[in-house]
């Protein structure tokens, strides 16, 4: 059974670590740097600032029909952590001279799926952008020479690795005592997903990615590493052939 309790303390405890730190002003890109993950870096600023509305109130929901009073408060605490992400995005894109985004057809998609779905399909797409994240973020360090930036990808792959942990053992909850095939199915189906929305991403930040040698194929082996780690408790393992994962 899921232990609301140890990630209420520690979500509790993590909650004061929160502080938004500012590049020191001789930590700037080039502008050859900036031109190449502008664009990329906003999109998933943007990606790192909800409100998270719809999360909290399935949570809400969720805790009223199972007694589950601690987890309105450890979601609340989880979505500041996000907001903690986006903020420190924003301060260095803020320094860097990066325009801040409104609004992108990837964000607006994976927002309205959250919404249309139940507790479980929002968090399995939650978890889904994690895992992506995670590889994103750690292409992002290689992909600059900015020791505030290779920095703040390193805190926030830590923090999603500890959100994944929290993540699937939520959805492992959720997802209930399901018979073998049932259980299977589903599990497929969240690989699939997986697979579709690693690609739209490489698709949409092939620039950056591409700059540290992902090519399709090798990004979304990396995610499915990361998928295979996190939902099966497994080491993840690079494969020698991965030249991404090399550099
Ligand atoms: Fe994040
Ligand atoms: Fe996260």
């Amino acid at each position: 059974m899921f232990d609301w309790n140890y990630w209420l303390c520690l979500f509790g405890e993590r909650a004061y670590q929160l502080e938004i730190r500012r590049p020191e002003s001789s930590d700037r890109l080039t502008d050859d740097e900036r031109e190449l993950i502008a664009d990329s870096i906003g999109t998933f600023q943007l990606g790192e600032q909800s409100e998270g509305r719809t999360l909290q109130s399935f949570a809400e929901a969720f805790a009223r029909r199972h007694g589950a009073p601690a987890l309105p408060v450890i979601t609340t605490l989880f979505i500041r952590e996000e907001q903690h992400h986006a903020a420190q995005l924003r301060e260095f894109m803020i320094a860097n001279r990066i325009p801040l985004k409104g609004r992108t057809w990837t964000d607006s998609i994976f927002r309205r799926l959250r919404k249309l779905a139940g507790y479980e399909a929002a968090v399995t797409i939650l978890v889904t952008a994690e895992m992506i994240g995670f590889v994103y973020y750690r292409a992002l360090a290689r992909a600059t020479a900015s020791t505030h930036l290779k920095t703040l990808c390193r805190e926030m792959c830590a923090d999603e690795s500890l959100h994944l942990r929290y993540e699937t053992q939520l959805l492992m909850t959720l997802r209930g005592e399901r018979g073998w095939l049932p259980k299977r199915l589903v599990e497929r189906a969240h690989r699939g997903l997986l697979t579709l929305s690693a690609l739209i991403v490489w698709v949409d930040h092939r620039r950056v990615l591409g700059h540290v040698g992902y090519t399709p194929r090798g990004f979304v082996r990396d995610c499915r590493a990361v998928f295979r780690m996190v939902m099966h408790n497994r080491a993840y393992r690079p494969r020698a052939r991965d030249s991404a994962a090399a550099s």
